[in-house]
């Protein structure tokens, strides 16, 4: 069942598209270095290949910083995005809003002309006290007081957004793959540098046109899209978390906590479930994978299922995926996933492989290539 049944088309030269990386020049994509991201060209390059006109709702059931609504808006297409993480959520939420310029401006002079507040650090987390100079530390909580007190909903958004962006590269933050880590380096004192960052994003604001009203973004299990109705939707671009790989919830800790008040223990767990079920779905022909494997694709099936009762008939879907590495094999989460998808009922169109990354264990044995692709499906 899982072997290269489907049809595979190889195109590394388009692995680049797969990561954030080009997102880092793009107006409001910018505004959050989200590392795990794809970028906007590649969601340009489906939303043509699936062949979608204007007005067309596109769904992206795990959106991280949001670049499939945000592209959606700039081509005419309405944007449905859903996350588990608070964070995520409230990300894309600030990006696909539809802001004033003008009142912008104007909200962020009277912020920083006003006093700034003494916060006290009592009570935050180790990691936290870790990530910042003291001084930036009480200029940041002291912001974020100050920002909680803005009444008008959409510049709270805003300026809450570009507190966060501001405090991320102001910190000694260093997101090693799955590993939070604190490297102490020069930074900038963040009032300035908040300022500095707001005013580019009050740019980025001006410059911009949408060709479609906000996005609808959702904080939400992708196993269960309650609020989206029945073959609602005409498309969906999207990329799950990849088999044992990124901790979400620890490398962005620091972010949850200071933004969103959640704590260690309160967090969701890093891959797709975000409370266990009792046990995994018994799904034949994975017998003999690792638990974890098993468990996310378990997950991933009610994923999937959702996925094909929120889309309309003729619907397509692309889903960016990688391998999973263990210590003694590659699991091929393409060929799976697309097996999976063809068991609810999805034709699957094509395979396309775009990256491919040999892993080893102890740096010699090699274990075997890991490949990135794009699992092409039509209801
Ligand atoms: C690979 S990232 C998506 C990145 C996105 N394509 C972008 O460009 O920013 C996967 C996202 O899935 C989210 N996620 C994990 N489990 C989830 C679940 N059960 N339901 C919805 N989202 C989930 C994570 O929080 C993460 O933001």
């Amino acid at each position: 069942m899982f072997e290269a049944a489907f049809p595979v088309e190889e195109r590394y030269d388009l692995w680049r598209l797969a990561t954030f990386t080009l997102n880092k020049r793009i107006p409001i994509h910018r505004w959050f270095y989200f590392k795990e991201g794809f970028s906007r060209d590649l969601v340009v390059m489906l939303l043509e290949e699936l062949g979608l006109a204007e007005g067309c709702v596109v769904l992206d059931p795990f959106v991280g910083s949001g670049t499939t609504p945000l592209t959606c808006m700039e081509l005419g297409m309405k944007g449905v995005g859903v996350d588990a993480s608070p964070l995520a959520a409230f990300v894309s939420i600030a990006k696909t809003r539809i802001y004033n310029h003008e009142e912008l401006r104007r909200a962020l002079d009277t912020l920083l002309s006003s006093r700034p507040s003494q916060p006290s650090l009592e009570g935050l987390g180790t990691k936290v006290k870790r990530a910042y100079p003291r001084r930036n530390l009480v200029e940041l909580l002291s912001l974020r007081e100050a920002i909680e007190e803005v009444e008008q909903e959409d510049v709270r958004i805003f300026l809450k957004m570009a507190l966060i962006n501001a405090a991320s590269k102001a910190s000694y933050i260093f997101r090693d793959g799955s590993v939070l880590r604190f490297i102490k380096r020069p930074i900038p004192p963040l009032r300035p540098f908040f300022r500095r960052i707001a005013q580019s994003m009050i740019d980025d604001v001006r410059r911009v046109r949408f060709s479609s009203g906000p996005a609808t973004i959702l904080e939400g299990d992708a196993r269960r899209l309650d609020s989206i109705e029945d073959e609602s939707v005409e498309a969906i671009i999207t990329s799950p978390p990849y088999l044992n790989k990124i901790e979400y919830t620890k490398v962005y800790e620091v972010e949850l906590e200071l933004f969103f008040k959640k704590r260690e223990q309160d967090l969701i767990r890093s891959y797709i479930g975000l409370v266990g079920r009792e046990a995994p779905r018994v799904i034949e022909g994975l017998e003999e994978l690792p638990d974890s494997a098993k468990l996310y694709f378990s997950d991933m099936m009610d994923c999937l299922e959702e996925m094909w009762r929120v889309l309309k008939n003729g619907g397509r879907a692309a889903i960016v995926v990688a391998g999973g590495v263990y210590p003694d094999r590659i699991v091929e989460s393409d060929y799976i996933l697309a097996g999976l998808a063809r068991e609810i009922g999805f034709t699957v169109e094509k395979i396309r492989v775009i990256g491919r990354r040999v892993a080893t264990s102890g740096r010699v044995h090699r274990i075997g290539a890991a490949r990135e692709s794009i699992i092409y499906l039509r209801k």
